[in-house]
């Protein structure tokens, strides 16, 4: 969970990072957002245009329909953490490149670090290969549970995905309810 002063120190400290190219065309850098003592960590892609100009997370309509999807099984953003895999907007939303992750890899593993979650959620492709595999296949692998260094990991749609296709809309919400079960089952503060 780490403590007030450890997240001040880190969020500082990210906040004039330049270790990419990223950080010429930010406008604001997105840290995080939420409850730093949950067990539940939410893992985006990258910061969006309103993200950009707010400096958090999920605030465009993605971000509109991730509270929805939370609110579906009790949850809101004072009851899990939400980071993204890289903390400063890509230009006009591509994926973050590669050696744009691993530069910024460092700052989302201090975070894991001191949030020290027992779940976490990838929403969408580029956050499901950051964290689980390399070649992970969200189409074919959404909503499977992994063990990872003692944590419980998985993967559901982007929802700026669920936005332009309806049709996954019902894969997700299975998803939703098997991270709302695995939650009364395994965390113990906040639930
Ligand atoms: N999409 C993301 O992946 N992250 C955000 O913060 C907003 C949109
Ligand atoms: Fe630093 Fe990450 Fe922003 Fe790149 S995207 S400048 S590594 S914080």
């Amino acid at each position: 969970m780490g403590t007030k002063e450890q997240w001040e120190a880190l969020s500082a400290e990210c906040a004039g990072c330049r270790a990419c190219p990223l950080s010429q065309t930010r406008t604001k850098l997105v840290f995080g957002v939420g409850n730093p003592e949950s067990e539940v960590l939410l893992i985006g892609e990258g910061p969006g245009e309103q993200e950009d100009l707010q400096g958090v997370p999920f605030v465009g309509p993605a971000g509109k329909l991730l509270d929805q999807m939370l609110e579906m099984i009790d949850l809101d953003r004072s009851r899990v953490y939400i980071a993204n895999v890289v903390k400063c907007r890509p230009p006009r939303n591509r994926d973050p490149q590669p050696n744009e992750q691993q530069a910024c890899r460092h700052w989302l593993d201090r975070q894991i670090a001191l949030i020290d979650p027992k779940i976490i959620v990838c929403l969408g492709r580029i956050a499901g290969t950051a964290i689980i595999r390399e070649d992970f296949r969200i189409t074919r692998e959404h909503g499977q549970w992994f063990d990872l260094g003692g944590r419980r990991v998985m993967a559901t749609y982007h929802p700026s995905a669920l936005l332009r296709d309806l049709s996954k809309r019902p894969e997700a919400f299975m998803d939703l309810r098997a991270l709302r079960k695995e939650i009364r089952e395994i965390c113990t503060r906040t639930y």
